[in-house]
């Protein structure tokens, strides 16, 4: 058992990064576990406490572009881009430039959250590299109280502020390729990056393996079991179950009811972690509405569904 200090102060939660600590800290996706990117034995420890294979490589989160300069190949033709998407939910895949920890590859992942508090954080920590706070192969976590739960005796430091406002992990496009790749879908929709880089390319299956190693693992999956549904005459029967739609006029045993897309992906991972909490078997998930962010929420929720 680690002891585990909370609070909203984030110099304090730098100094514990910068001394080699570990430390839990909200974006605007989900929450984070991070330590300093220059030290590896830290980042090693963030494995451990999450049981995640070894190869799958962390993001790096920093507060400017320069720093995406400091630590990696940043080609002309993009930085204009990037500084228009950023801080955001984005993080882009670069040729490594500096010996930061990334699992040995060539390449690493950058990230610049929004938010001024994250911002001051990330400027006195430093870089810092941060999967997503949650077990492996446990979905995301977007609320305070889970992060006490899961994360209280296993880390230095949480930091108290506000809570993930969009509830699923940020677009992953890989910059280090030519076409460039999306390789994970997230708020900030393909159809829009199209626009910032036209010859963006969606990844083949045999691509995915190889450039994101996360797709190997199990992911976002809850204990229960999921099923899409597109029509609410396959639960008319229902009734200890978790549903999570469109739908109000669906009462089961715990049913949470949302109204867009966005407030589809806010809610989700709650949703699952709620229904693992409440021990219920079966769920059901509405097939999200057709409009930009859907290819995200589909690919949270097919990953879900199969356990892959
Ligand atoms: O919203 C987010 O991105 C959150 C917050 C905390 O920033 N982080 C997050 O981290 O979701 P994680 O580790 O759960 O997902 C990062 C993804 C993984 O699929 C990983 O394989 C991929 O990014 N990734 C990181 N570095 C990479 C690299 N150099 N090459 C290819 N994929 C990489
Ligand atoms: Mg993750």
């Amino acid at each position: 058992m680690v002891k585990t200090e909370i609070s909203e102060d984030y110099k304090r939660a730098a100094d514990v990064i910068r001394k080699g600590g570990i430390v839990i800290f909200p974006t605007e996706t989900v929450y984070g576990i991070g330590a300093s990117s220059y030290n590896e034995e830290a980042c090693k420890k963030i494995y451990k406490i999450k049981s995640r294979p070894q190869d799958n490589p962390f993001i790096i989160h920093v507060h400017s572009i320069s720093e995406f300069e400091d630590l990696a190949f940043l080609e002309l033709e993009y930085k204009n881009q990037i500084q228009s998407l950023i801080p955001g939910p984005i993080s882009f895949i670069l040729k490594k430039k500096k010996e930061v920890f990334s699992t040995g590859l060539p390449t690493i992942g950058l990230r610049v959250p929004s938010g001024n508090i994250i911002s001051d954080f990330l400027k006195f920590a430093g870089p810092v590299s941060a999967p997503s706070a949650n077990l492996s192969g446990k979905p995301s976590i977007t609320r305070f109280n889970d992060i006490i739960e899961e994360f209280s005796g296993k880390v230095d430091f949480i930091l108290k502020f506000k809570e993930p406002e969009i509830g699923i992990e940020s677009t992953v496009i890989d910059l280090s390729v030519n076409p460039p790749i999306l390789l994970r879908p997230g708020k900030i929709s393909f159809s829009f990056l199209k626009i910032k880089f036209p010859n963006l390319i969606l990844p083949s299956k045999e691509i995915n393996e190889i450039k994101s190693p996360r797709v190997k693992y199990k992911h976002y999956s809850p204990d229960c079991k999921l099923q899409l549904i597109k029509s609410i005459k396959e639960i008319s029967t229902i009734k200890k179950y978790g549903y999570i739609g469109f739908d109000s006029s669906i009462k089961t045993f715990h049913s949470v009811i949302v109204k867009t897309n966005e407030d589809y992906m806010k809610n989700l991972y709650s949703f699952f972690i709620d229904c693992d909490k409440k021990g219920i078997k079966e769920a059901y998930c509405d097939y999200p509405k057709d409009d930009d962010s859907k290819m995200a929420l589909l690919n949270r929720l097919e990953k879900a569904v199969s356990g892959k």
